[in-house]
């Protein structure tokens, strides 16, 4: 047996305080770590970066995730094979991580897709358990979805297709089978997909090495260096440590001009609120769901689990050697650093730019239907949340809606836990907050929307562009474990 697999089947662990008892980041930060014991790397390095504490920020260089190349491409479409399987990540300097990767990697490869160019993943899976890949923000057929229930048994594969015929996005794909996917995606099955198009060609945003896609997660770390996970339904996982592409609060050398961040919170269930350390505004240019109609000035950006934003950094107004923190304002002691960018000098000329206006959208069907939906806890049976009192149930299809039609759909939250409720296969606009008016960033294409504490939020969902059976859901991943997911079948 690998000694360095994951407790799959240790899971169930309760909790001790909030998530279990303090990691060892939070130890490090008091104390020197003299009595490590585990898996690590003998080397001068390990021992020197251990000295320091491998969780102080700013150490390590951004890691870019790797592109997956495909195995055949024609001049219509491009295949990628992928293994679902076992691997090790150097996040902490001087120590292997167990992870789940596709590929063995954490974060995973990236796929680059071109609006209008079909992509096949056959997914290969290695594991011991179930496991399967929804392509989160894609629009994408009923069978290749990556229900819950559509799952690949140990040793068997499944050959997905995406169409990409959906306008340019920062989507990502992730692990859906049931039940489990709180922990698959923490101890690793997350990557990021991109779906370039012509426009943004065509409004010269920043490209190639100025295009730079961040994942962010939360973890904790055993002493020996492994994901520390335990399990809470009522308030989901909450880590010590921030991970930005697998590496903890790194930093990026950036020249003086402009650069476009794909942003994308993968945390179980840590919401962040975006800000530079300086105080001056990002620009914001995409949603989940692609651009919006114009660029948005925003100082604090918040990120709930499951959402992206893309924003347009012009580091042409710092000075060479400034060290520009980005930080989450909603953190805590060791929350609150999520990278750093250090600015060199030079740069060269700047070729791209961020225009006034990005894209139009096109009008929506008049709604058919208003639903409510009540987002709740339940305790009677075990803790469990629930919509409209309802859990998650296969054999059930809880709304049937009309193909190329839309709905009001009203999210209600009496709890007082945030929900990022998430659609699959298709995309929503906002309508209403009841907390005040949308901003201006979420009036683009969105996917996943978080309501909070008391508040009731209204989306008009796109029953398009395929028919079939489809899931939505809480992305907080223990709620939507459980049960907190019900089933729509889109019909004609
Ligand atoms: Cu990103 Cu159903 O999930
Ligand atoms: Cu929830």
């Amino acid at each position: 047996m690998n000694p360095f697999r994951p407790p799959a089947d240790a899971w169930t662990r309760r909790d001790v305080m909030r998530n279990g008892m303090a990691s060892f980041a939070l130890l490090c930060t008091v104390g020197a770590p003299s009595t490590l014991t585990g898996k690590k790397v003998q080397t001068s390095a390990a021992r020197r970066a251990q000295a320091q504490s491998p969780f102080r920020p700013f150490q390590r260089d951004l890691p870019i995730m790797p592109e997956l190349s495909p195995i055949r491409s024609t001049r219509r479409l491009d295949e990628y094979d992928v293994a679902i399987r076992e691997g090790l990540a150097e996040i902490l300097p001087g120590f292997q991580t167990p992870i789940y990767g596709y590929d063995g990697v954490y974060p995973g490869p990236t796929i680059v897709a071109r609006k209008g160019r079909k992509a096949i993943v056959n997914q290969r899976n290695t594991l011991s358990f179930d496991s399967n890949v929804h392509l989160h923000g894609g629009y994408v057929p009923a069978a290749s979805d990556g229900h819950p229930m559509d799952v690949i048994a140990p040793g068997g594969s499944f050959r997905y297709t995406y169409p990409n015929d959906q306008d340019g996005a920062f989507l990502w794909y992730h692990d859906h089978a049931h039940g489990r996917t709180a922990k698959s995606l923490y101890y690793g099955l997350v990557a990021t997909y991109v779906l370039h198009d012509e426009l943004e060609r065509e409004l010269r945003l920043p490209a190639g090495d100025y295009d730079i896609p961040l994942v962010i997660q939360d973890h904790a770390f055993n002493r020996d260096g492994s994901f520390r996970y335990a399990e809470n339904v009522d308030l989901g996982f909450f880590g010590d440590t921030i991970l930005v592409n697998g590496a903890v609060a790194p930093r990026m050398t950036v020249k003086r001009r402009r650069y476009r961040f794909r942003i994308l919170n993968a945390s179980n269930a840590r919401g962040y609120r975006l800000a530079l350390g300086n105080g001056r505004a990002m620009t914001q240019i995409a949603s989940d769901g692609g651009l919006l109609a114009g660029p948005v000035r925003r100082k604090e950006i918040p990120i709930e689990p499951a959402e992206r934003v893309e924003v347009v950094i012009d580091f042409g107004a710092y000075q060479p050697g400034t060290q520009l923190v980005l930080r989450n304002a909603g953190g805590e002691q060791t929350t609150t650093s999520i990278m750093r960018f250090d600015v060199e000098r030079g740069g060269g000329a700047e070729e791209f730019r961020v225009p006034r206006r990005l894209r139009t959208f096109e009008r929506l069907p008049e709604p058919n239907a208003r639903r409510r939906w009540d987002l709740r806890l339940a305790t009677s049976t075990g803790v469990q949340w629930r919509l409209n009192d309802r859990g998650f149930d296969p054999d059930r299809i809880d709304v049937r809606p009309r193909l190329g039609s839309t709905e009001i759909w009203q999210y209600t939250n009496p709890s007082n836990r945030i929900h990022p409720m998430h659609l699959h296969g298709m995309l929503f606009r906002m309508v209403e907050r009841s907390s005040g008016v949308v901003h201006a960033a979420d009036r683009g294409w969105k996917d996943t929307v978080a309501v909070q504490p008391n508040e009731t939020v209204s989306i008009q969902p796109w029953f398009a562009p395929y028919p079939g059976r489809y899931v939505f859901h809480c992305h907080n991943l223990e709620h939507g474990d459980k049960a907190m997911m019900l089933q729509l079948e889109v019909v004609r």
